[in-house]
C-alpha cells in the first residue's frame, strides 16, 4: 500500500515496487477504485487489505500525528509487518519535539517501522508553487542568505522507500537522505539559470519581509512564519551537513541537482 500515491515521492514509490515486481496498492484522497483519507476510517479496511507493507506520506497538519496513531494501529492489527514513514531531516535537527510527533506515534504503534528523513527535495522547484512560481517569473527573493542545503531528488528517496519496503533489515531503522552536496539557493537558482539559458536573480530577504511577501499572497501568517523558520534554518547553515541514507541503502550515489536541473528545464517546467 502506497499512501501520496499521487505525490512528488508516493508515485515513484509505486514505479519502482512494480518494477520490483511487487503487487501494488496505490492510493490518495482520489484514487479508484479504493481510495485513502487520513480523516475518513471508512476507506482504511480496504486500503490495508490484503497489504503487507505500506508506504506512509502523513496528513501534513496539525492532526498528523494523531492520525498517524490511529492508522498505525489499525494497520498493525490487520497484519501489516513493514510500515515506512516520510518524514523530514530538519525536523529531527531542529531540536522541537512537536515536530517528530508524527514520527513518535509510529514508533510508539508499532514494532515494525522504518523512518525515512529526506532533506529539501530538488522537485520543489518544478512542483511546487513556493518555488516553481518565482524562478519562472526570474526573480527568487527568500530569507535564506547565503546557506547550503543538500536538495535531494524525490525519485532517490523513491527508490530507498522501494528498497525498504521490501528487504529485511531496515525494522527499526532510521535513514537520512541528502543530496551529493549542498548549495545556496543562489547557487540552485544559478543552475537553472544556465540550464534554461533564462536570467533568473536571487535576492536574501529577511525573514520579516518574507512573511510580509507571503501573507501579500494570502498566505495565513502561521504558515507564512513557519515557512520563514525553515529557510532560516538554511540561513544559519543548520541544513548543510550531507547524509549518507541514499549510499548505504542503494549502494550508488545520489542524484546531483545539475543533472535533475537539466532534465526539468528540456520538460519546459521553466519556460517563462
Ligand atoms: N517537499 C519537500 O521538500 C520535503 C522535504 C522533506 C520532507 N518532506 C515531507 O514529505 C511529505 C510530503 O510532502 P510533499 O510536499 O512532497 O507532498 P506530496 O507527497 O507531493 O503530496 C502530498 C500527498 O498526500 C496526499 N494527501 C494529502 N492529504 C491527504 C489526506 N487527507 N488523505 C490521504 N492522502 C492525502 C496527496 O494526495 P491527494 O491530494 O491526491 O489526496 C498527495 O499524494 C511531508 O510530510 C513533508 O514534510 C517534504
Amino acid at each position: 500500500m502506497v499512501t501520496g500515491a499521487t505525490g512528488k515521492t508516493g508515485r515513484h514509490v509505486v514505479e519502482h515496487l512494480r518494477r520490483l515486481g511487487a503487487d501494488v496498492r496505490a492510493v490518495s484522497r482520489g484514487s479508484a477504485p479504493v481510495r485513502f483519507d487520513w480523516f475518513d476510517e471508512s476507506t482504511w479496511p480496504a486500503a490495508v487489505s490484503g497489504a503487507r507493507a505500506a508506504y506512509l506520506v502523513d496528513a501534513q497538519n496539525e492532526h498528523a500525528a494523531e492520525r498517524m496513531r490511529a492508522f498505525v494501529t489499525f494497520a498493525a492489527e490487520r497484519g501489516l509487518t513493514r510500515l515506512v514513514l516520510l518524514s523530514a531531516r530538519g525536523w529531527a535537527d531542529s531540536g522541537d519535539p512537536g515536530l517528530l510527533a508524527t514520527e513518535e506515534a509510529l514508533r510508539e504503534s508499532c514494532d515494525a517501522w522504518t523512518i525515512l528523513r529526506p532533506t529539501w527535495f530538488m522537485q520543489g522547484f518544478t512542483e511546487d508553487d513556493l518555488l516553481r512560481a518565482p524562478v519562472r517569473a526570474g526573480s527568487v527573493r527568500l530569507p535564506a542568505g547565503a546557506g547550503g542545503e543538500p536538495f535531494v531528488d524525490a525519485r532517490d528517496i523513491a527508490e530507498v522507500a522501494a528498497a525498504v519496503l521490501t528487504r529485511d533489515g531496515h525494522t527499526g531503522v532510521i535513514h537520512s537522505l541528502s543530496g551529493p552536496r549542498a548549495l545556496s539557493i543562489e547557487e540552485a537558482v544559478g543552475t537553472i539559470a544556465r540550464v534554461t539559458g533564462r536570467t533568473i536573480g536571487y535576492r536574501s530577504v529577511s525573514p520579516d519581509e518574507y512573511v510580509a511577501d507571503l501573507m501579500a499572497r494570502d498566505v495565513p501568517e502561521d504558515e507564512a512564519r513557519f515557512l520563514a523558520r525553515l529557510f532560516t534554518w538554511i540561513r544559519e547553515g543548520e541544513d548543510a551537513h550531507l547524509s549518507s541514507g541514499v549510499q548505504d541503502v542503494l549502494g550508488r550515489a545520489p542524484r546531483d541537482f545539475a543533472d535533475f536541473a537539466e532534465e526539468a528545464a528540456a520538460t519546459g517546467v521553466w519556460a517563462a
